[in-house]
């Protein structure tokens, strides 16, 4: 069965000053949007506008990294949803495994960022992963179950999301910048774990959300990561600084 169109999607991190940034994603446009895949550059929010701008009628995306949950009001350095969707982004990261494990942001406020980004118009990167200790205590999948139940809007019928504003990224935290990465059977198993408990609550229109894997995604593995069953592309980090490595993965997909 053919799935979802694939995404790759690079997050920059806190990475890259204007010009940089600009000439980055200037490159990703110019190295030619394939008709098969989407993609999409996630800047620093200081840049989104800048970017969007600059990739205006390119067809590449362009996506924050994160956003708060409520609409306005006294949270100094945060930004809304409302304001990244404003800047000219289509998209925004939430959950990272950075804020998740870095910053201490629970499930709960995931769930409530989502509902933010839904309701200002932007398509939720919603990213789940288990740790190193998680993973060597046989608990991977339970952990996977965990963060999509406490971090996915939920209706009376189960989950609130459909493909067209929800993509989940799978990010084992222990393979995020190490050059490690799962086995490809590891990689398999989550996947399909994560469509198979979409599916409980979503039935047949689980099969449109995009499921991704991140955590050292290169040129050289992307082909192999980017064949795997229920992978729907990728979302990179340290290989997305580099037009020339993003765009190698974009022909891998
Ligand atoms: P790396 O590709 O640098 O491992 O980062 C992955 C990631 O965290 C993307 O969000």
């Amino acid at each position: 069965m053919a799935g979802p169109r694939k995404l790759i999607a690079g997050n920059w991190k806190m990475n890259m000053l204007r010009g940089e940034g600009l000439d980055l994603a200037r490159a990703v446009a110019d190295g030619g949007v394939n008709g098969d895949v989407d993609l999409l550059v996630c800047p620093p929010s200081i840049l989104v506008g800048a970017v969007a701008e600059a990739l205006t009628g390119t067809g590449v995306a362009v996506g924050a990294q994160d956003c708060h949950e409520a609409q306005s009001g006294a949270f100094t350095g945060d930004i809304s949803a409302a304001m990244v969707r404003d800047a000219g982004a289509s998209h925004v990261i939430l959950g990272h495994s950075e804020r998740r494990h870095g910053l201490g942001e629970t499930s709960e406020r995931v769930r409530a960022k989502v509902e933010a980004a839904h309701a200002a118009g932007l398509v939720a990167i919603m990213c789940i992963g288990e740790t190193e200790a998680e993973r060597d205590g046989g608990k991977t999948l339970d952990v996977l179950s965990q963060q999509i139940d406490g971090s996915l809007p939920m209706g009376e019928r189960g989950f609130a999301i459909s493909g067209d504003d929800t993509v989940i990224a799978y990010e084992p935290v222990w393979a995020i910048g190490t050059g490690r990465t799962p086995t490809l059977d590891e990689v398999l198993a989550a996947h399909a774990h994560i469509r198979a408990h979409l599916q409980e609550s979503l039935g047949n229109n689980a099969n449109s959300v995009r499921i991704l894997y991140g955590g050292s995604m290169k040129p050289e593995n992307a082909g192999d990561l980017l064949a795997i069953d229920n992978v729907d592309g990728g979302l990179i980090g340290g290989a997305s600084l580099k037009a020339e490595d993003f765009l190698a993965i974009a022909a891998a997909a």
